[in-house]
Order: structure tokens, then C-alpha cells, then sequence
């Protein structure tokens, strides 16, 4: 067997191990095993490749330097992934996994350069499949690389989360992507190389433009969509490289991407068309949720331990709040203390709650919560009316009534947990700061709320002091 043949079936076993990765992670009890698959069908991967690259190393100079650079490079990279992987806290996924997408659009935007500046030996309908290949592969990897860098920022807050709105924002969009199909037409007949300078600075203020336009409140959907877009990207990598591997994974994250951008466009009640255009269509809020909501309830740890004790069912609604006091161990305990005493207590997740899918479920399992008693927004809506006790611990945008009562609302639209049906609800937070779509919250104003300052680790401590 050649060394191409034997790293050809190397590859189509991770291909196979990449897909199992997938069904694995769809579930809370099968996710462990779906990463390990996953590092098992990256580690054959890897080692395929590299044992191509050692074939050529043998039969050539060229080879063996570009074997010298492939170690040296693997080596930098895993050293950087792995510093970063210790030290990145939960809360800095999202912005984490932004940047990791943007690395895979640079890189698809540079294999296309390269496809551009070597001659590819083909000839005919084959040399302008190329062609098309490289200024489609340049385009995604640019529009995929400055999206994610711009996700990155608004993330990492170190750019404001609030939409950018430019006069005719939609024409420019429409107005680019019409240019991107002429300028591709121009280049596959006359392949000359300012089109592809012109191609890549439209890409990079594309990608810019789309994501600088999409508000907080929709950034999840962003983020699994440039997820999808890099997928695509190394896809048309895959293409111009003519590896099979990097197709099949590329065209698996792109779809299982796109897939997620729907669901999650779904449960929020967002036109998917809307988002991945940039906003499109969507018109700017009319209210701010800055207006005067009036007086607010404080509580302190006791009374809330007290109300706790004496109710017979109460629900548990975490947010990104809980993630950044790490109070999810002390959440923990007070659901067991609890349900000691005979009160039934439930958890209702919101989809989005955290800063990335699954955010919450994952920190809950951590701190041994049963799976059983952890619901999703959509089981747990209609019992909401009949809980005696509702702990919002560090969630704000999720349990927003502007969402479900404000037409002109900036989030308005966005399906909600109706925690202010219940009896009582206790907030847990440290002020009156508004969550991370920057939208005043009503709920706390209102006559069954009440707040409790402070951080919530420390806050929920006190509460299992008293019980
Ligand atoms: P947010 O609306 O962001 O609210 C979190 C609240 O936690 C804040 O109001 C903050 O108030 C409080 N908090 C922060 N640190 C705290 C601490 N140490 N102790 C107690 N409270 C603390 O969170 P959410 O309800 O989970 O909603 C998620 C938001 O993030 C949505 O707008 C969603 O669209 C967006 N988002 C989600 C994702 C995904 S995929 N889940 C990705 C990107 C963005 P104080 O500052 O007053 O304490």
C-alpha cells in the first residue's frame, strides 16, 4: 500500500471518529465519550499527515524543510493551545472559541493567496475551477476572520455589545455580496491578481460590517454561525489542497454549525436569514430600556433563607452571573439542602443562558446536580405560575418580562423563563446593572421581587449558614 492510500484510509477513520464526536456531544451522558472521540480522530489525523509530509522529507530537500517547519509550528501551536486551555476560565470560552475561528478563516484566506501565486499545473475547465476555488476560499476565510475577530471583541468587552447601525447597512451588505459574485465571474476568465487584493479587502469589511451589526442579545446565533463560516472556510481550504479529511471535517462543522445557528434562531424566536445577513431587516429598537421603572425590594440572607424554608416548591433560574461567582457548588447544596426538608426544587435553563450553548448544563453537572431535576426553559415555562420561590442567581437578559411585554423592546421577541409569575422571586446579583444585551430589566421593580446584593457565591453561603 502507497503512503498516500494508507494516509487516505488514516483519514477517512477520523472522518468517521469526527462523526461519532458529534452524536457523542448531542447528549449530557454521551458528551465525554463524543470528545474523546474527537481527540482521537484529530490525534490519527495528525499523525497521517505528518507521515505524508515524512515520506516527502525522505525523497526531497523541499520536503524535509517543510517538514522542519510543520514540527516546529505543531510544537509553538500546542504549547500556546495548551498554556491556553489551563488558564481560560469558563466565562472566557465564547470569546476563546471567536479567536479560534478567526485562525481558521487567516488560514483559509493564506491557502487561497497560495493557490493564487503558485501555478497549479491544470489546464481548461480544471484551471478555472481552480481559480473560482481560490476567490471563493479567500472570500469565506475573510469574511469568516474579521466576523470573529469582531466577536471576539464584543465578547471579551473590549468593544460595546450594542449594534452598529450605518445608513443603508442592508444596501452595503446586498451591494457586496453582488460584487463578490461579478468580481469571481471577472477573475475565473481573467485571473489577475489586484482581484483577488480587491476580493480579500471586501471580505475583511464584510465580515467586520456583518457581525458589528448584530446586538448583544443575538451574539449566541453569531457565534455558532462563524463557527459554521470557518467550517466552511477550511472546507474551501480542503479543496484548494486537495485533502479529502479537510473537506469532510470542514463540510461537518459547517453544516452541524449552520444547524445550531437555526436551532438557536429558533428558540429565540429570530428570523435565521435576519442574523446571518448581518441584522438584516431588523429595525432599530424603539425604547432603550432606560426608562424610570420605579422602586426597587431589597432582602437580606436570612429572610431569604426563611421564605426558602416555608415554601413547598421552589425554582432555580442560573445565569452568566453564576458562571463568574462559580457559585454553581453552593447552588448545588442548597437544592440538596432543600429537597432534605421535603421542597421540591427544579432548575429551568434557558437556552442562551451563560455565554455559550450549553454553559449552565455544564457547570450544574459539574457540581453533581441530577440531571432529572435540571429542565429547559420550555418545560419549565408553564409550571413557573405555580412555584412558590423563583432564585434568579446571577441571570438577567434570560428572565427579561420587557422580551415578552415590550414590542419596542431591543429584545424583544426573545422567549424568556416567565419567573415573574411565581409567587416570589429573590434575585441574586450585585447592583442594578442591566445583563449583557444593556437593557434595564423590569422584573425588578416588580411587587413579587426582591433583590439580594452581593456576590452570589457569597450570598447563597449565607442562606446555607441559616438553613
Ligand atoms: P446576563 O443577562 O448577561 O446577566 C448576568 C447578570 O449576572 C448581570 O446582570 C450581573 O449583574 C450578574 N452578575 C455578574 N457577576 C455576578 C456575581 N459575581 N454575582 C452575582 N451576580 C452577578 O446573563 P443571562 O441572563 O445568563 O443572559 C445571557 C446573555 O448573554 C443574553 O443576553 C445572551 O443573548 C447573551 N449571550 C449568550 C451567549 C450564549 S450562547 N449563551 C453567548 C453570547 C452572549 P451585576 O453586574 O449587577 O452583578
Amino acid at each position: 500500500m502507497t503512503a498516500e492510500a494508507l494516509a487516505g484510509a488514516a483519514y477517512l477513520v477520523a472522518a468517521l471518529l469526527f462523526i461519532l464526536s458529534l452524536a457523542g456531544l448531542s447528549k449530557h451522558e454521551t458528551s465525554r465519550a463524543g470528545v474523546a472521540y474527537g481527540i482521537a480522530g484529530m490525534a490519527i489525523a495528525i499523525v497521517a499527515t505528518a507521515w505524508l509530509m515524512v515520506q516527502d522529507a525522505i525523497f526531497s530537500p523541499a520536503g524535509l524543510v517543510g517538514l522542519v517547519i510543520l514540527v516546529v509550528a505543531m510544537l509553538v501551536g500546542a504549547a500556546i493551545g495548551l498554556w491556553r486551555a489551563r488558564v481560560v476560565e469558563m466565562t472566557g470560552m465564547p470569546e476563546l472559541i471567536a479567536l479560534l475561528h478567526s485562525f481558521v478563516g487567516a488560514a483559509a484566506v493564506l491557502v487561497g493567496w497560495n493557490g493564487a501565486l503558485f501555478d497549479s499545473g491544470l489546464e481548461g475547465s480544471l484551471r478555472d475551477i481552480h481559480h473560482a476555488e481560490v476567490f471563493i476560499g479567500v472570500f469565506i476565510g475573510g469574511v469568516t476572520f474579521t466576523g470573529s475577530i469582531v466577536a471576539f471583541l464584543k465578547l471579551s468587552a473590549r468593544m460595546s455589545s450594542k449594534p452598529l447601525v450605518l445608513p443603508g447597512k442592508n444596501v452595503l451588505n446586498i451591494g457586496a455580496l453582488v460584487l463578490f459574485l461579478a468580481l469571481t465571474v471577472w477573475y475565473v476568465i481573467t485571473p489577475e491578481l489586484w482581484l483577488l487584493v480587491v476580493v480579500t479587502a471586501l471580505a475583511l469589511l464584510l465580515g467586520w460590517h456583518l457581525v458589528a451589526s448584530i446586538g448583544g442579545g443575538d451574539m449566541p446565533v453569531v457565534v455558532s454561525m462563524l463557527n459554521s463560516y470557518s467550517g466552511w472556510a477550511a472546507a474551501a481550504a480542503g479543496f484548494l489542497l486537495n485533502n479529502d479529511l479537510l473537506i469532510i471535517t470542514g463540510a461537518l462543522v459547517g453544516s452541524s454549525g449552520a444547524y445550531l445557528s437555526y436551532i438557536m434562531c429558533k428558540a429565540m424566536n429570530r428570523s435565521f436569514f435576519s442574523v446571518i445577513a448581518g441584522g438584516f431587516g431588523i429595525e432599530a429598537p424603539k425604547s432603550g430600556g432606560d426608562e424610570d421603572l420605579g422602586e426597587h425590594r431589597e432582602l437580606d440572607a436570612e429572610t431569604a433563607a426563611e421564605m426558602l424554608a416555608n415554601a413547598s416548591s421552589v425554582v432555580i433560574t442560573p445565569g452568566y452571573g453564576m458562571a463568574v461567582a462559580q457559585a454553581q457548588h453552593g447552588v448545588a447544596d442548597l437544592a440538596r439542602r432543600l429537597r432534605e426538608r421535603g421542597v421540591e426544587v427544579r432548575f429551568g435553563v434557558h437556552p442562551v443562558a451563560g455565554r455559550l450553548p450549553g454553559h449552565m448544563n455544564v457547570l450544574l453537572a459539574e457540581a453533581k446536580v441530577p440531571y432529572d431535576i435540571v429542565l429547559e426553559m420550555d418545560e419549565i415555562n408553564d409550571d413557573l405560575a405555580d412555584t412558590s420561590v423563583v432564585l434568579v442567581i446571577g441571570a438577567n437578559d434570560t428572565v427579561n418580562p420587557a422580551a415578552a411585554e415590550d414590542p419596542g423592546s431591543p429584545i424583544a421577541g426573545m422567549p424568556v423563563l416567565r419567573v415573574w409569575e411565581a409567587e416570589n422571586v429573590i434575585v441574586f446579583k450585585r447592583s442594578m446593572a442591566s445583563g449583557y444585551a444593556g437593557v434595564q430589566n423590569p422584573l425588578f421593580f416588580r411587587e413579587n421581587a426582591q433583590m439580594l446584593f452581593g456576590d452570589a457565591k457569597e450570598r447563597v453561603e449565607d442562606i446555607l449558614k441559616v438553613l
